[in-house]
C-alpha cells in the first residue's frame, strides 16, 4: 500500500554532487505545470559519502519520494543500490532514473533513448543506412550512446579515444560490432560512415576542438555532439561550415528525462519547442 506521504503531493528529485547547475528542475516543473499535475520536482545535493543513506531513505518511503534521477557522480552507486536494474543499466554499470514499484527500488538508464530520441524527432531519417557510426570518446556518455546505435542495428560502430584503451574496453563490453580505434585513425574510420557522435569534452564551455575533416563521411550523412553549451559546438560548426547536416545534443537532455517523469507522474510528457526554447534562454543567462 502506498504510504500517506506519497498520495498527498508526488515528489521526485534530480541527485548529484555538485547540483546547482542543473536544468532538470526547469524541465520537470514546465512539465508538471502544463499538464497540470500535482507534485514537485527538486534537485538534492548529496555528496558521495551520504548517497547510501538517501537511497535508503528513498527505498523505505522516509523521503516521500516516488523516484528520481541521478547525476554524476552517482550513477554507478544508483545501479548498485538499486533493488531492480533493468537490463539497459546492468550492461551499463550505471543508472540515472530510480523510481519504487511495489516495495522495490527499481532503476533503469535513460541516457541511451534519449540521445535516439533527439535524432529521430529533430534529424528524421538519420538512420535510414545503419552502416557505419563513428563515436569519438570512451567515457560515461559513450557507453549508453554505444549501446544505443547497436540495439538501433548499425552494423559497424566505431569508438574513437584518446586513450586507446579505454575505447578496447567497451569494445569488449559492448559486442563484436564495436570496434576500437586511437583518435589518429578519425579520417580512416569516418569513410563511408553515415552518423558522428562527439561525446568528449572537446569544444565544451570554449574548450579548443580538433580540425576533423568529415569529406569522407556517406551522402547525407549526420554530424552531433552531446554537449550543448554551446548549442552549437565548434565541432558542429566545422560539419555544418563543411556542408554536413547538423544536430544538437539539447534534446538528448529534454528527452532522457521523459521516463522518469511518466514513472513518477503517470502521464508521458511532450519535448516541444516551448520547453526547448525555455531551457535555451536559461543557457544564454548562465
Ligand atoms: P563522460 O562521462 O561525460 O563521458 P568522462 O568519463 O570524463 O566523461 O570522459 C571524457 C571523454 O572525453 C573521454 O573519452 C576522454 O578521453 P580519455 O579517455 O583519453 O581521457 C575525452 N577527452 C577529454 N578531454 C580530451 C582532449 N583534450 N582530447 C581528447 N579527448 C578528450
Amino acid at each position: 500500500m502506498a504510504d500517506s506521504r506519497e498520495t498527498s503531493l508526488r515528489k521526485a528529485f534530480v541527485c548529484g554532487f555538485p547540483i546547482k547547475h542543473s536544468r532538470s528542475p526547469m524541465i520537470h516543473t514546465h512539465w508538471l505545470k502544463t499538464l497540470g499535475l500535482q507534485g514537485s520536482y527538486q534537485s538534492v545535493e548529496v555528496a558521495p559519502d551520504n548517497f547510501a543513506d538517501f537511497v535508503a531513505a528513498l527505498k523505505s518511503g522516509e523521503s516521500g519520494y516516488r523516484g528520481g534521477n541521478v547525476t554524476i557522480p552517482h550513477k554507478e552507486s544508483a545501479f548498485a543500490l538499486a533493488d531492480d536494474p533493468d537490463e539497459l543499466a546492468r550492461e551499463l554499470g550505471a543508472a540515472n532514473t530510480l523510481y519504487r514499484d511495489d516495495g522495490r527500488l527499481k532503476a533503469t538508464n535513460t541516457d541511451g533513448y534519449g540521445f535516439l530520441a533527439n535524432l529521430d524527432q529533430r534529424a528524421q531519417g538519420w538512420d535510414g543506412q545503419r552502416q557505419r557510426a563513428v563515436v569519438l570518446g570512451a567515457g560515461g556518455a559513450s557507453r549508453a550512446i554505444l549501446q544505443a546505435l547497436r540495439d538501433r542495428g548499425f552494423a559497424e560502430i566505431h569508438v574513437l579515444n584518446r586513450t586507446l584503451l579505454r575505447a578496447q574496453e567497451l569494445a569488449d563490453r559492448f559486442g563484436e560490432k564495436i570496434h576500437a580505434a586511437p583518435i589518429e585513425a578519425l579520417t580512416e574510420r569516418l569513410s563511408g560512415a553515415d552518423l558522428f557522435v562527439n561525446t568528449t569534452s572537446l569544444g565544451m564551455d570554449g574548450a579548443e576542438a580538433i580540425d576533423i575533416d568529415f569529406a569522407p563521411m556517406a551522402e547525407g550523412a549526420l554530424v552531433t555532439d552531446i554537449v550543448y553549451a554551446p548549442l552549437i559546438t565548434p565541432i558542429l560548426a566545422m560539419a555544418r561550415d563543411q556542408g554536413r547536416s547538423i544536430c544538437d545534443g539539447l534534446g538528448m537532455l529534454l528527452h532522457q528525462a521523459v521516463p522518469g517523469f511518466e514513472k513518477w507522474f503517470g502521464q508521458r510528457p511532450q519535448v516541444t519547442d516551448e520547453l526547448r526554447d525555455l531551457v535555451i534562454s536559461d543557457l544564454e543567462r548562465h
